[in-house]
């Protein structure tokens, strides 16, 4: 393993709030990561941003009577704190709009630009006259010239994922008026360039996944258009050029760059070298599965462009969108469940648990439902491990008073338990280490399940012979949960800790403590408390009821 690596995950546009949708795909999977990656002793940060430029930013902050720089100030704020509360724990946040960012967006454009990789072309640009605007983007919707979908924006198509060229039947997103075209002068990043350069990289590169590989590859034999990075308006990045007054970059040619600008930042302003670090780390960008078209083109073929000056990333773990009830999250219909609006109703851990347990490592999409996770919190989080770990801590402090008793040489059983706790840290870190984060969880739980059965087959409170060893391994096995949790649910995962009475934050372990008998005979327990409470199906329902209509 690497020990350095800097994570991302997707910036969040800084344009409304943070939902159930955002965090399954890409915030959530990176932050269980980077825990991972810090409990193994890798230097990790995981660094994020909000993503400030964009014309659909300018339009709202207007409508709102605010400056953007004010309007994304306030979603900058609002979304970094929806995260802390779900225990997203960034090293640094940090915005695309940010000074750093922007001298850095420049300094690259300037390199391509040198490298011959730019250049001007006169365009033909919508324009709608009825809201008298240029309108970039999304704000034109037509057909896409590709898959033939209909109702797809102009900058990209959800049916195919693919970026096009020029949409079919195009109409004004705003007021469904047919626009009209005027000139206008941009610039374009010649992306055809790097057809080979891409192959070369996708081909060698080892941890990328293989069915993603596989289509951006066919993309590429299918031919790469260049690229129109710039933009009319005045919310933006400004192109350094004599001539180009007035012109912004789009906001996809300078968002990415802030994981390296923000990444250099932070590290810096701690006094190590952030070109070295990066270059030396393992780099992993979260994203889902609608961004891979500018992940796996636009981002690594404009660091190659740069010769690489920027390693390109080593992971781009990517996941499939969130559906809602089996209905497509649709913020305008109220089909969604903000971030903030659910952990006024769950503790962060049971969506945490919920999440992780429904996601697996690909781009199939993933369905929140609200039996599903009533079903899953209660009869798995709770009925399993907590369950269990209540079981042992309790019957430890009714029977023994809280104090381990001496263990007495294994029988069979307690020795396929012993020999369990040892494989823990092997048994889950492969699947971590593979990006599988679900099957990961799962054996957790099957670690747990275990031990309840073992427990059930000592039957401890018969005070029989086995008992001291049942009790001994038993809060072992708890222990070494808590550990192997910690990733996941961080909050619970201390809990466990402070009721096994071990001091200190569970985050200063490391992975391989798992596996060792951590907790000695005479060692005494802290107070033993359920560790989570039941979801209730009346509330449930009224959840439910929550969402929608429909229309
Ligand atoms: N804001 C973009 C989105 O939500 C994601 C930007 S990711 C970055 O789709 F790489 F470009 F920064
Ligand atoms: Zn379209």
């Amino acid at each position: 393993m690497n020990k350095k690596a800097i994570i991302t995950s997707a910036l969040p546009y800084a344009n409304g709030e943070i939902h159930l949708g955002h965090v399954a795909s890409t915030y959530l999977p990176a932050d269980v990561t980077t825990r991972f990656l810090k409990l193994n002793g890798v230097e990790a940060y995981y660094v994020c941003a909000s993503d400030d430029f964009g014309t659909p930013i300018l339009i709202q902050s207007e409508k709102e009577g605010k400056t953007p720089a004010e309007y994304v100030a306030h979603w900058n704020k609002r979304d970094y704190d929806d995260f802390s509360a779900f225990n997203i724990e960034f090293d640094y946040f940090y915005k695309t709009s940010s000074p750093e960012n922007i001298a850095f967006v420049q300094d690259v454009f300037k390199k391509l630009n040198d490298s011959g990789h730019i250049y001007e072309k006169e365009i033909i640009q919508f324009y709608c006259n009825n809201d008298e605007k240029f309108l970039p983007d999304r704000y034109v919707k037509g057909i896409c010239p590709y898959c033939k979908a209909e109702d797809q924006y102009s900058d990209l198509c959800e049916s195919c994922g693919r970026v096009p060229e020029e949409i079919t039947d195009p109409k004004c997103s705003l007021c469904g008026a047919t626009p009209t075209k005027e000139k206008t002068k941009h610039y374009f990043f010649k992306l055809k360039n790097f057809g080979d350069s891409l192959t070369k990289w996708l081909d060698e590169a080892p941890h990328l996944q293989k069915d993603v590989k596989k289509y951006v590859q066919n993309w590429i034999k299918s031919g790469l258009i260049d690229w129109d990075i710039t933009r009319d308006i005045p919310w933006g990045v400004p192109v350094p050029l004599d001539g180009a007054e007035g012109k912004v970059f789009y906001g996809w040619f300078d968002n990415h760059l802030a994981y390296i600008s923000t990444a250099l930042k932070f590290l810096n302003d701690k006094g190590i070298d952030g070109k070295e670090f990066w270059n030396s780390a393992d780099i992993y960008h979260f994203i889902g599965k609608d961004i891979v078209y500018h992940h796996y083109l636009f981002l690594p073929a404009m660091r190659l462009g740069i010769d690489s000056e920027y390693k390109l990333p080593d992971y781009i773990p990517t996941r499939g969108h969130l559906t809602l009830q089996s209905k497509k999250i649709s913020k305008s219909r109220n089909w969604y469940i903000g971030l903030k609006q659910f952990l006024e109703f769950y503790p962060a851990d049971y969506l945490r648990f919920y999440l992780i347990s429904i996601n697996p490592y690909s781009q199939d999409d993933l369905n929140f439902d609200w039996d599903d996770f009533t079903t899953r919190i209660n009869s798995e989080l709770i009925g399993n491990l907590g369950n269990f770990v209540n079981r042992a801590l309790g019957f430890t402090k009714k029977a023994f008073d809280g104090k381990v008793p001496e263990h007495d040489s294994f029988d069979e059983k307690d020795l396929e338990a012993e020999q369990k706790i040892k494989n823990l840290a092997s048994d889950v870190g492969t699947l971590m280490e593979q990006n599988h984060l679900d099957r990961a969880l799962k054996k957790l739980m099957e670690f747990s399940s275990f031990f309840n059965q073992y427990f059930q087959h000592k039957e401890p409170w018969k005070k029989g012979p086995g008992t001291a060893n049942c009790v001994y391994l038993s809060v072992n096995a708890a222990r070494s949960m808590a550990i192997a949790l910690f990733s996941f649910l961080p909050e619970s995962s201390q809990k466990i800790w402070n009721q096994l009475g071990l001091d200190g934050k569970i985050s200063s372990s490391s992975w391989n403590d798992m596996s060792l008998l951590g907790i000695s005979s005479n060692h005494v327990l802290g107070d033993a408390s359920p560790i989570f409470a039941k979801v209730e199906e009346s509330d449930i329902e009224k959840h439910k009821s929550q969402l929608g209509p429909f229309e």
